[in-house]
């Protein structure tokens, strides 16, 4: 997968992709990820990317032409499956939209600044807005490093054991059960008995068991795909 992220800050973003899983999912080739500067991209020698709105109101535009300059270069290089623009109106990312994305060929993604992007962007090479929660970031930057995190840690391959993604919280709509390590005891708070015990079977119902009364006490909402009482 190639993910070309479109940004008028590329150094915001290069520490995410520096470190642990989306480092290494790099390092073995599984996924490209490339920063490009907007400003490349500009028309005039002020490297202007942002204009007044029509119409007026406060807050500048992200213009069109220094976009689609951007756009159509990549696209005459390589395929894309998706030209994603990160904004607080696009849909609410959540993890099956990641998997869905974690299936897909190349992106673009699109980081928004100011009052947002001129509108024909939209209308004409964009072919998913997404927003990662509902509330407004000074950038796309930080929620496009968040989607590509999301997305990337499901590739296979990328996470060692190719189980642990599966079980993730909200891959079955179920949050995770608790985890513990050693010590068993510490200042005389226990690890449950059950884990401890080497009996497969009760532990795999156990942390289910778990795993639906948290689902039920903390995010109930997630229970009505699941038909779980
Ligand atoms: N840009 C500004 N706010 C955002 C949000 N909540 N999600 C994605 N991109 C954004």
């Amino acid at each position: 997968m190639r993910i070309d992220i479109i940004t008028v800050h590329p150094e915001l973003m290069e520490s995410p992709f520096r470190h642990s899983i989306l480092k290494r999912a790099q390092d073995k080739g599984l996924v490209e990820v490339n920063l490009i500067n907007l400003r490349d991209y500009a028309l005039n020698k002020h490297r202007t990317t942002d204009d007044y709105a029509f119409g007026g109101g406060a807050g500048m535009v992200m213009m069109i032409e220094p976009i689609a300059l951007c756009i159509e270069t990549l696209k005459s290089k390589n395929n894309y499956e998706e030209v994603i623009y990160m904004s607080p109106d696009g849909v609410l990312l959540d993890q099956p939209l990641a998997n869905k994305l974690s299936l897909c060929g190349n992106m673009i993604i699109l980081c928004g600044h100011y009052k947002g992007v001129d509108e024909r962007v939209r209308e004409h090479f964009i072919t998913r807005e997404v927003s990662i929660g509902d509330y407004v970031l000074s950038g796309g930057e930080l929620g496009a490093a968040v989607l590509c995190d999301a997305v990337i840690r499901l590739i296979p391959g990328v996470l060692n054991d190719e189980t642990s993604a599966l079980s993730d919280s909200f891959q079955d709509n179920l949050i995770a059960p608790p985890v513990y390590s050693r010590p068993a005891e510490f200042r005389g708070w226990k690890v449950p008995d059950i884990l401890l015990s080497g009996h497969e079977k009760n532990i795999e119902k156990w942390k289910y068991e778990q795993s639906i009364k948290r689902t039920k006490e903390r995010r109930p909402n997630l229970l009505k795909g699941n038909n779980l009482k």
